[in-house]
This record gives structure tokens, sequence and C-alpha cells, in this order.
């Protein structure tokens, strides 16, 4: 009311901060406001204390419904959790939204990379990477899906030889890891046999982006504290020089770009590397070389966790769902034998599939999208919003038996669930013009990773190891590991394919029957 706005002004001018007063205000409602009324939930350390904050939000879901606001004293976040709203800030009026606070938190990494970019940026590189994760690419990537998945398998036959568990989070972190260094940069990490200083930075770098998405304030703005923090120089020492490496395989690639006699087209790929960094500079992407690394590193913190979280979670789920494993064993035994997987079992491997498809609903990576309103399009102006994938996923509203694993959910003869087929109440790659460019990408390695171990291994929790529990950063992780211990299956080996891109040579219509 104008009494209201003539208080809080005068309050103001006696000097009282703006946040103060926002937080005083909070409380009463504007009867001339013709918004929609927003519950509202008042945020405490006690709500979030302990608990990953996805499941508090859950809790708050129940209590206020698929829209509400959570205020913590100044601060405040709208909470999404209903499927029209989600399909609206994502996929109706994408434009009056930014990525606000991720693109804040991400920045010293991330720069303008395609994630935290917004505007005319994000418009100009989307449009320049989204080409480069064509068909072709895709199918080429599964010799490297598959060599990698091998390098692991040797690693956990040598430990169940050993009669050793294995924590399988740290491991499955190495298989992406070594996988997206090679697809976007073609640079071969190898992290699960060696720890070079390189992957040691790599990882430094994330656990700093991480522990930054959940920090209470922001401590690597505090003045004085950033210049001495020991912390904060291991990261900077730890982002010279995986900047250092990325300008490294800039300038390598531009010289065999140069020296190739290739011509440029639209699914362009030089065999000896297939790499995005190797398409983007074939393709003359006019860019600048602090632009293409700021690309380069979101591409590879993008492929990175999130398939390693989705590996993860689906090893849990297995382990204690005996009947889906048998099921989904059948059908790796019967589709591949000994093979490694080709695009072409991509269509085969339908229960493999649901099975990733049902982990990425119990498990969404990440499971909250962020979002700020630029301009007052429903919800008001400059509000920091967050969709609840976790909410939206769980809910008893959409989903049958919502706790369960239950891959079954979705019939092996209908299309994949996404996000438009199931409206929006299931968007494991977002939605919209920001929707996730590796989502092809990643459910074909996933689905290679997985095919490839359950019929090699039997596979149990670990006797004796702590419960697993959720905590989370960007991705939900364990808090003290996935201990398993693996034991060979008694069936032949499987013989791995001569050479790491042999499927590079699929046909594009191939691919394109394989996926629809
Ligand atoms: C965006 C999930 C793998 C690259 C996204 C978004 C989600 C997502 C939910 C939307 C974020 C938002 O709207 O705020 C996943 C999951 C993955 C995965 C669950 C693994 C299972 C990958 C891979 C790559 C990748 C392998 C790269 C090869 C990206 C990029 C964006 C993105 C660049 C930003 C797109 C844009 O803003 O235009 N991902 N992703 N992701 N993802 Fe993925």
């Amino acid at each position: 009311s104008s009494f209201q706005a003539q208080l809080k002004n005068n309050l103001s001018k006696l000097g009282v901060p703006k946040e103060v007063l926002e937080f005083v205000f909070s409380f009463a409602g504007d009867p001339e406001d013709d918004h929609p009324r927003i519950p509202e939930a008042k945020g405490s350390a006690k709500i979030i204390g302990g608990e990953p904050f996805f499941i508090p939000l859950y809790k708050l879901y129940q209590k206020y419904g698929g829209i509400f606001k959570l205020t913590f004293g100044p601060k405040s976040f709208i909470i999404v959790s209903d499927p029209s709203i989600a399909k609206h800030i994502l996929k109706n009026n994408p434009k009056a939204y930014s990525k606000g606070i991720l693109a804040e938190i991400l920045e010293f990494v991330m720069g303008k990379g395609l994630i935290p970019a917004d505007g005319e940026i994000w418009r100009v590189r989307r449009r320049a990477i989204v080409p480069a994760l064509h068909q072709k690419f895709v199918a080429a990537m599964f010799g490297l899906f598959g060599e990698a998945t091998d390098r692991l398998i040797k690693k956990l036959d040598a430990a169940a030889l050993d009669g050793e568990d294995v924590e399988m989070e740290s491991l499955f972190s190495r298989l992406t890891l070594d996988v997206i260094g090679k697809a976007v940069f073609n640079y071969e990490f190898d992290s699960l046999k060696v720890d070079t200083g390189i992957v040691e930075a790599v990882y430094t770098v994330l656990r700093e982006a991480e522990d930054r998405s959940v920090a209470p304030i922001p401590f690597w703005e505090i003045p004085i504290w950033k210049d001495i923090s020991p912390q904060l120089k291991k990261v900077n020492k730890a982002l010279k020089l995986v900047n250092e490496t990325l300008d490294g395989l800039i300038a390598i690639c531009k010289k065999m770009v140069e020296e190739e006699e290739l011509q440029f087209h639209e699914e362009y790929m030089n065999e000896q590397d297939p790499s995005i960094l190797h398409f983007l500079l074939a393709s003359g992407d006019d860019v600048t070389s602090k632009q293409l690394r700021d690309d380069l590193m979101t591409l590879l913190i993008a492929g990175h966790e999130t398939s390693a979280a989705v590996l993860t979670w689906t090893f849990y789920l297995l382990s204690k769902e005996p009947s889906v494993l048998a099921k989904l064993r059948d059908e790796v035994d019967s589709v591949l034998g000994d093979r490694f997987p080709t695009v072409e079992d991509m269509k085969k491997l339908k229960y493999t599939t649901r099975v990733i498809n049902e982990s990425l609903r119990l498990y969404p990576q990440p499971p909250v999208l962020i979002r700020r309103s630029l301009e007052d399009d429903v919800l008001g102006e400059g509000e920091d919003i967050f969709i609840s994938v976790w909410n939206l996923h769980r809910s008893p509203k959409h989903w049958e038996e919502a706790d369960k694993f239950n891959p079954e959910r979705w019939p092996l003869d209908g299309p994949n669930p996404n996000e438009t087929n199931q409206n929006f109440s299931y968007l494991p790659f977002g939605g919209g013009p920001r929707k996730c460019v590796g989502d092809m990408f990643a459910t074909f390695e996933t689905v290679v990773a997985v095919a490839m171990l359950v019929r090699r291994f039997d596979f149990q929790l670990a006797l004796g190891a702590p419960p697993v529990k959720m905590t989370t950063g960007a991705t939900i992780h364990t808090t003290e590991g996935l201990n398993m211990t693996f034991t060979r299956r008694k069936i032949a080996p499987i013989v791995p394919t001569p050479t790491l891109y042999s499927n590079a040579e699929v046909k594009s219509d191939e691919v394109s029957s394989a996926i629809s």
C-alpha cells in the first residue's frame, strides 16, 4: 500500500539498509500488487542443516505447493516445482530469464562459457557449438566410450582378483573425465591409470566450483581473505595450470587444422582428432581465445561430473534392485555378446536405456535449475528462481510409486521419455533453447558403461561400508563414497575392437534410425 511505501521510503532516508527494509516488508503483502499471491516460507539454518538442500525443499513443496517463496532474512528465492511454470520459464519465455546466481558463482572457472552466458554471447556461442556435436561425431565416440570402460574393467578385474573393495564414485569420475577430455579437446587425461598434476588441478577447480555453489556467503569475495587464503591460492594455481594446458591444446589443434587438406562441411570430422575443439577451429569459428577456453572448460565440467553422478547412482540403484539387474543382464547378454557396443546397438539396448532414464528421474543432475527474472514476466523482476527438478521427478502427482526404481514405467516399445513427451514433469536435460547440448552423448556414454560393466561383473555394496547418503554440490554426490565389492561373472571376456575410432565410419542415416 502507499502507507507501506511511504514508511519504507522514510526509514530508508533514516539510513536503514535496503536489505533490512526488504526483509521487514517481505512479511506485508502489497494489496495493489496484481501478481499471483505466492505462498511464503521462512527459511532457517534449521531447515537446511545437515541434509542436502533439495530435501527440505521437497518437504516445503508438499506443504506449500508448486510455487512458493523461501526467504532467508533479506534473501529470497522462488521455488518452482510445477511442470507448467517450469515450462513457461524454460520454453515459452526463456528470454525473460538469465542464469543469475549460477553465472556469478561459475564466473571464475567458466567465464562466459555456454552454461553461464546470457543474451547475445550465449546465442552466438550456442550456434557455434551445437553443430560440433553432430550425429557422426556422437557415433565416432562409441570407440572412445568402449575403450575407457575397458580400462575401468581392467582396474576392477585387478581389485576383484585381490579381493579388494572399490570406491566407485571416484572411479566413475575418472572414467568420464577420460572420455570428456578426449571428446572435447583430444586430450588423454588417462586418469584411471595415473594421477598427473593436471588431473589433480582439474579436481581442485571442480571441487572449488561445487563448494562455491553451496556456500552460504561468497567467501571468495571477502577482502584480504581472498588474497591470503591458502585454499584460494591453490585454486588459482590449479586454474593457471588448466588454462595453460587448454591454451597449449588450442595451439596444437590450430596447427593441425592449418596443415590439413580436409574441406569443412556440415558433418565435418577429422578421423585422427574428431574432437569438438577441432570442429570449432576448422569451422573458422571467429572467437577470442579466452572465449574458446571458457567454452572448452564449460564442456569439460558439464560433461564430466554429470555423467559420473549418473553412473554412481545407477550402480547404487542396481545393487538395491536385483530384479532390474537380472533383466538388464538378459538384454545386454543377448544384444552384445562379446563385443564393444556400437551405435547400432542403441536401438536394441532398450531396457538399458530405460535404466538410465529412470536413474536420471530419481537422481537428476543437477537437482535444481537456477534462473533470475530479467523483467516482470509473471513472477516479478530480479527474482532468483530455483526450478526443483528433484521435486518434479519425485512428485506423487506425476508418478506412481514415485520413489521406486522402476525402469518399466516407460514401455520399451514407446518413445524415450523426454521433457516434451512427459510434459515437463521429467526434465533430466532441461528444456527449451538452453537444453543440454550433450544429452545424446551422455545417454550413449552411460548406456555403454553400464552395459559393459554388468556383463562382466557381479557387484554389491561392500559389507561394513558406511551407508550411502547424499550430499550436494552442483550434482548429487555420496557423503562417503560408493563402496562396492566387484567379482567376475563366469562368462567369456569382451573382445576389444581394434582401434579407438573404429566406429567412425558409421553413416549418419544409421544414427538417425538408431536414435529415433
Ligand atoms: C546444460 C544435464 C551431460 C553440455 C544442461 C542442462 C542440464 C544438463 C539439466 C540445463 C541446465 C539449465 O537449463 O540450467 C546433463 C546431464 C548430463 C549432461 C544429466 C549427463 C548425464 C553433458 C555433456 C555435455 C554437456 C556430456 C557436453 C558434451 C552441456 C552444456 C549445457 C548443458 C554446454 C548448457 C547449454 C546452454 O545453456 O545453452 N545439461 N548434461 N552436458 N549441458 Fe548437459
